[in-house]
């Protein structure tokens, strides 16, 4: 099939690089011409781990391309989708700028039969906006040209991109006509040959589930944070209560891993949004959600809370940062909890070396030159100097370090240790203070 998809980022990229991967012609449009160099030079604008390869493969069999030519994307595919960004708006609301622009492109240049499907995560009601968009440049033009819209939410996960897009859990399609269902349902077939993962919904409920989705995910981290902060009151360990309700099949072992907070580009943006379009579109308070918010931007600073507990006054201290990343195998940062914390420390006069895998470019890009942040080479060189260690993204290469190195480096070897990655009883029998969350 021929495919366009609007919007290269993390999300329209890795989605336009598997519907080629699977034979598909696809053309990945954006507005960013830096972007579309670097893939067109054969290298990729983010970090996500087996995208590269992949984009290669699918570049060299002729099967994948890069423009920023808004004429061509839209004569390119029946299917159009669009992946822009939907980002908080000042009040809390998505944006739908980027969205609603990329739906009038089409409007205003397509040809023939399009299926105009969104992406991007959206409120409730875009669908209708977006046929209205269309609709409305294809009268400005005179012209009477059929098409579909359909809402198709992504729910892959960064840093497991690839894997999630090619083995999807489920796909939701919502539509409201036959025609398009037909076409979507085999574009996807390739990626459910094992078992049917298709849902097929009216195109508000696709946009609800989305949302519903994330939020819930973000209500089991905040739910746990709030308990490991009455275990530590209590002297319970939070660590052991997971296990203990982890086991029962009703609630499970995912998500439920307390933390110094949940950032990211989608569950923040996902809960305000949600929480705002409940307000203002139904009238509706979504009480648990606003509480779910509020208790994680708590927890953005527990850390710093737990810093301030053991020095006091802060000024003047050094600290090293394990981690800027909102979590392991990606470089975003956006409301990463490490930028909180960063900030906070500056705040009270301290500074900073931090280590990260793939995220120190992006970092620099964020904080500019600044001379109380400074970059280490490797973790172990972070400690020089600093009175203690911060662990703030759970990486795998922080897992299992040499303690003994670590006692030796810190001023005062003590470790703050934001993902509960460490058991403390034998950080404490190496010598080393440990603060944990809820331990
Ligand atoms: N990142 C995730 O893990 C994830 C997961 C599921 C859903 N989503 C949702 O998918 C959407 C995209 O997220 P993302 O993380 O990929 O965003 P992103 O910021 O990485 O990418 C968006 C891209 O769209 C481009 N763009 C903006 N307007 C355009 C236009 N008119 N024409 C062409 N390109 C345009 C931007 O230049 C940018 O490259 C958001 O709604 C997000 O909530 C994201």
């Amino acid at each position: 099939m021929k495919v366009t998809v609007v919007g290269t980022g993390y999300v329209g990229l890795v989605s336009g690089t598997c519907l080629a991967e699977v034979g598909n012609d696809v053309l990945c449009l954006d507005v960013d011409p830096e972007k579309i160099r670097i893939l067109n030079e054969g290298g990729i604008p983010i970090f996500e781990p087996g995208l590269q390869e992949m984009v290669r493969r699918n570049v060299a069999a002729g099967r994948l391309h890069f423009t920023t030519d808004v004429e061509r994307a839209a004569h390119h595919g029946t299917i159009q989708f669009v992946a822009v960004g939907t980002p908080p708006d000042e009040d809390g609301s998505a944006d739908l700028r980027y969205v609603l622009a990329a739906a009038r492109n089409i409007g205003r240049l397509m040809t023939d039969y399009k299926v105009i499907v969104d992406k991007s995560t959206v409120p409730v009601g875009t669908g209708a906006k977006v046929k209205a968009a269309i609709a409305d440049e294809l009268q400005k033009r005179g012209v009477s040209i059929p098409f579909s819209v359909v809402s198709n939410p992504e729910f892959l996960k960064e840093g497991a991109a690839v894997e999630d897009f090619m083995r999807p859990d489920r796909v939701i399609i919502g539509a409201d006509d036959e025609q398009a269902v037909f076409l979507m349902r085999a574009l996807y077939a390739p990626f459910q040959r094992n078992h049917e993962r298709l849902i097929v919904t009216d195109v508000k409920s696709a946009e609800l589930t989305k949302y519903a989705a994330n939020a819930m995910l973000a209500t089991r981290i905040s739910f746990m944070n709030e308990l490991a902060n009455l275990a530590e009151k209590l002297g319970a360990d939070i660590e052991m209560v997971r296990q203990g309700i982890g086991s029962d099949p009703r609630i499970g072992y995912h998500f439920l891993y307390p933390g110094c907070g949940y950032g990211g580009s989608c569950f923040p943006k996902d809960v305000k949004a949600l929480i705002k379009t409940a307000g203002d579109d139904a009238g509706i308070r979504l009480k648990v959600l606003s509480a779910v918010e509020d208790a994680n931007d708590a927890q953005k600073h527990i850390l710093t809370e737990k810093l301030k507990n053991r020095f006091g006054d802060l000024s003047g201290k050094h600290f090293a940062v394990w981690g800027l990343a909102f979590k392991p195998n990606t470089d975003d940062m956006r409301e990463a909890p490490s930028r909180e914390l960063i900030a906070d420390l500056f705040a009270a006069g301290a500074t900073v070396t931090t280590y990260d895998p793939v995220a120190m470019d992006e970092a620099r890009r964020i904080f500019g030159e600044d001379s109380r942040l400074s970059y280490a080479k490797t973790p172990m060189d972070a400690l020089r100097e600093a009175d203690a260690l911060i662990v703030v993204t759970e990486w795998k290469e922080f897992r299992s370090p040499d303690f003994d190195e670590i006692r030796g480096l810190l001023k005062t070897p003590a470790i703050f240790d934001g993902r509960n990655l460490y058991d403390p009883k034998f950080v404490r029998g190496m010598g080393i203070e440990y603060f944990g969350i809820g331990r």
